[in-house]
């Protein structure tokens, strides 16, 4: 690679210092180029190589508009830093001109009118090449399944899906086999940290009844690995009102079935102990999803209206788990009679769910979580229609997450 490195005229020359030299083969060409060490491999290749087909969406992992191919799989760019791919392979949707399954795949878009404004489409075509030439067999729903990762805010899908059975259709009436590696599992690099052969990885154990970025139900940690110390590695506060005194909003967090009533995604699998509860929360985060199942200990301090709840917990494949805990105080708020509660979480989140793990992402669904436990914890403490029950809707929380995602798109698309 070294011999016919090439510099990109004008963006790699003159190294600024703190900067890092990347070697990196893009589209089968050797570069060598600077980045920050903070840089993403999106921002590299539109920036610093003007590939400017890799679209920035979301840029936390949800979106799909960035998938490029690393080391010939599928990979969100926005979520992998570019110092971490030095010696990488790396195709973007400009590498796959000259690619004949890209050319079908292009063909069949246009023929199916499977894009309208084409911000979704080079991520798109990317998945799409790598769903046809993995799985010759993929009927509709699997192709819904492998898409899954990708969203278009167009099209309604039904002619991307339709244009990438095409062309599976045309290959399998040709003869065409999967290529090799079609046995590894769907989503995008990172998310087969389970698999045989993957470095195993170290999990907390199991999930935080209440944890916010994260899940649900199954095996139960053991409350004893709960007592180990715990740094989490992200953290952040959220805060709520309710017009309520503070006695009846701690009191009411002493009543663990109704706070897991009220809580989007939460399900209890075990009668609440005093100091210990048990269930989970699900998650559905892109192509990924989790039902986590744990364990949490509960502490009340009625002197000063506080507690504390800490948590472990893994979904049921064991591939990504969670470890959180939630201090929370309860204060007089503004206004006489009503309450402010202070939440201070901290959590560590490892395996497939944790490239979403971005702080931003994390707050961003906590955020709407509490803003549906808070409006919950209202309508009970004000005796009104009981809440939704557990379980709610993480997906419309994504939704929610998405539609805002969008929104900001639209100004930069
Ligand atoms: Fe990378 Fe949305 S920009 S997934
Ligand atoms: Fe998919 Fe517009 S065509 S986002």
């Amino acid at each position: 690679m070294n011999a016919a490195l090439a510099e990109i005229p004008g963006r790699t020359s003159g190294r600024t210092p703190g900067n890092m030299a990347l070697a990196l083969t893009v589209n089968g060409r050797p570069v060598r180029v600077e980045a920050e060490p903070r840089s993403h491999l999106g921002d590299v290749l539109r920036e610093r190589l003007d590939l400017t087909g890799t679209h920035l969406g979301c840029e936390h992992g949800v979106c799909g508009a960035c998938t490029v191919l690393l080391d010939g799989e599928p990979a969100r760019a926005c979520l992998t830093f570019a110092g971490a791919c030095s010696g990488a392979a790396v195709t973007t949707v400009e590498g796959l001109d000259g690619d004949p399954v890209a050319a079908e795949l292009r063909a069949a878009f246009n023929r199916e009118h499977a894009l309208q404004c084409g911000y979704c489409t080079p991520g798109m075509l990317v998945a799409a090449r790598d769903l046809v030439l993995r799985l010759p067999e993929a009927d509709e729903r699997r192709i819904r399944v492998g898409l899954s990762g990708n969203l278009c805010r167009c099209t309604g899908y039904a002619g991307i899906v339709r244009a990438v059975m095409g062309v599976i259709a045309e290959r399998r009436a040709r003869g065409i086999g999967p290529e090799s590696g079609a046995e590894r599992a769907l989503g995008p690099v990172g998310a087969r940290l389970g698999e045989a052969g993957a470095t195993p990885v170290t999990r907390p154990t199991p999930v935080p009844a209440t944890a916010p970025a994260a899940a649900t139900v199954a095996a139960p940690a053991r409350v004893t690995d709960l007592d180990a110390a715990f740094t989490p590695t992200h953290s952040f506060t959220q805060t709520f009102d309710l017009a309520h005194p503070p006695e009846a909003v701690f009191a009411l967090f002493g009543d663990i079935d109704a706070v897991a009533a009220c809580l989007p995604g939460a399900v209890l699998t075990g009668r609440p102990a005093p100091d210990a509860v048990e269930g989970g929360l699900q998650v559905r985060i892109g192509p990924i999803g989790a039902t986590f199942r744990g364990r949490a200990r509960i502490a009340h301090d009625p002197a000063t209206l506080s507690g504390a709840v800490r948590g472990a917990g893994a979904d049921a494949g064991g591939r990504s788990a969670t470890e959180g805990q939630i201090r929370y105080r309860v204060e007089p708020g503004e206004a006489p009679g009503t309450a402010r509660v202070l939440l201070d979480v901290g959590y560590t989140l490892t395996g497939p769910l944790a490239q979403f793990g971005r702080p931003g992402l994390v707050r961003d669904l906590a955020g709407r979580i509490t803003a549906d436990l808070a409006r919950n914890l209202d309508a009970r403490l004000s005796g009104a229609a009981a809440p939704a029950p557990a379980g709610l809707n993480p997906l419309r929380l994504l939704a929610d997450l998405v539609r805002a995602r969008l929104a900001a798109w639209r100004g930069r698309a």
